[in-house]
């Protein structure tokens, strides 16, 4: 038995979480069983892991340490809960997950992306979604919604052109793999994001 494995990806203030539980709820009332979790996190030692890697320090984090605990704590969210609920046949909605270390620590950081693909296959393997919903919003836009927000976290302390060089990597991340991505405009209000959601999930719906 195999469930199904839905992630939610995009910038900053994009509605990624806003539409989390609607998409649940969705599901749920079509008969699925459906677990919520996001990353960096999931699991109180992921958890533990997003805290070291959210939480400002006096210590600049080295990139090459942010990719190791990004996928440190990935590998425990996929041992502990996401590969179990699809062993279950359960279907995992994921705010975030392993496009979000190539926006971010590949595009944004500038790490070797052969680095990066090496950690994918050893930490990942088989387990990929099998469908990404990419809200994409304009920078400034999701900058304003994110930062009427409490204090700015370590990563969302970084410069404009560094959530410039996200959104464009996660735009032609959606292109280049036009199967598994579905780009939303999510600049627009959220009822509008939602009548967009709609054909996504009776897409799903249609799996067999
Ligand atoms: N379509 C929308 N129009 C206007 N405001 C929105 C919309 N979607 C979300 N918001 C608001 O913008 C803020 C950020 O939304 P949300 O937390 O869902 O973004 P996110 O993608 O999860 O961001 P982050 O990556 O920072 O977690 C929230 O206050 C939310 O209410
Ligand atoms: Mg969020």
């Amino acid at each position: 038995m195999s469930g199904r494995f839905i992630t939610l990806e995009g910038g900053e203030g994009a509605g990624k979480s806003s539409n989390l539980e609607w998409l649940a709820e969705q599901l749920r009332a079509s008969g699925k069983t459906v677990m919520l979790t996001r990353e960096p996190g999931g699991t109180p030692l992921a958890e533990s892991i997003r805290h070291v890697l959210l939480n400002p320090s006096d210590e600049p984090m080295a990139a090459h340490t942010e990719l190791l605990l990004v996928f440190a704590a990935r590998a425990q969210h996929l041992a502990e809960k996401i590969r179990p609920a699809l062993e279950r046949g359960d279907w995992v909605l994921c705010d975030r997950f392993v496009d979000a270390t190539w926006a971010y620590q590949g595009a944004g950081r500038g790490l070797d992306a052969e680095a990066i693909a090496q950690l994918e296959t050893l930490v990942i393997g088989e387990s990929r979604p099998d469908m990404t919903i990419l809200f994409d919003v304009p920078v400034e836009v999701g900058m304003s919604r994110a930062g009427k927000r409490a204090a700015l976290d370590r990563i969302e302390q970084e410069d404009v052109a560094f959530f410039e060089r996200i959104r464009m990597h996660y735009l032609q991340r959606a292109s280049h793999e036009p199967g598994r991505f579905r780009v939303l405009d999510a600049a627009q209000p959220l009822e509008q994001v939602r009548e967009q959601l709609n054909p996504l999930l009776e897409e799903m719906l249609a799996w067999p």
